[in-house]
């Protein structure tokens, strides 16, 4: 197999946008804002963003008044998530040599996981980097009616997390479609882009459904 081309290592600074604009539909309110242990998720992932970062941009539900630790620069998001992450890339300054995306609803997120994405973009490995978990259950789909249709083979299937870390003139590139997509990522690989998977955590979980907030405490009880 040839290798696929280099595309050269990479100086500059890194900037976490932090998508916290959702509605919560699934959760049944804004999940963001939720203490788990004490502490809000959003407050969780700019903790760690503003850890792991030269600069942060926080993008919050439009009317929201920030009260949160101080943060560069807070800005107001979109419908979708891609809107959001658009709007977040607005305030990102043009200096920026890596741009990472980060979901407020992941509070388990931790530095490692930061680390090894920013790495594989910082090293040139690739334009994006993602972290992922290789699927462990057997995967259906599944008509409208409940029957299945078929067996997905789940060989090569990875679950993908945030942080994401991309090159910033990838990520802007990308994001100049005004597509929408479940993650960032989607759009790189959409106008071609190199992704890599890098290991995740299956710690790493999101806040999607109220069954999650149980599951996150008691991570949480173990940190
Ligand atoms: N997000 C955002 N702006 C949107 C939609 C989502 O910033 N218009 C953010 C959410 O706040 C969350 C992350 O993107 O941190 C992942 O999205 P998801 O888990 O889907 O959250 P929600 O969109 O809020 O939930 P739902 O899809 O159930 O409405
Ligand atoms: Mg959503």
């Amino acid at each position: 197999m040839n290798a696929p081309p280099a595309i050269g290592g990479l100086d500059g600074p890194v900037w976490t946008i932090v998508v916290a604009a959702g509605s919560g539909d699934r959760f049944g309110g804004p999940k963001q804002f939720l203490r788990l242990a004490g502490t809000r998720l959003v407050d969780r992932a700019v903790g760690l963003a503003t850890g792991c970062s030269d600069g942060v941009v926080l993008v919050v539900p439009p009317g929201h008044v920030w009260t949160g630790s101080a943060v560069g620069t807070v800005v107001e998001g979109g419908t979708t998530r891609a809107d959001s992450t658009r709007r977040g890339l607005a305030a990102v300054p043009s200096d920026a040599a890596i741009i990472v995306v980060h979901d407020a609803a992941r509070p388990l997120a931790d530095i490692g996981i930061f680390a090894r994405v920013v790495a594989a973009v910082r090293d040139g490995r690739a334009e994006g980097a993602v972290p992922g978990i290789p699927v462990a259950d057997t995967l259906k789909r599944v008509d409208s009616a409940g029957a299945v249709v078929d067996t997905v083979e789940r060989a090569g299937l990875y679950a993908v997390q945030t942080p994401q870390a991309f090159r910033a003139s990838v990520l802007r590139s990308a994001h100049t479609s005004g597509g929408d997509a479940t993650d960032d990522a989607a759009l790189v690989e959409a106008v071609g882009g190199r992704v890599v998977v890098v290991p995740g955590s299956v710690r790493n979980l999101k806040i999607t459904v109220a069954d999650d907030v149980e599951i996150a405490t008691a991570l949480l009880a173990h940190e």
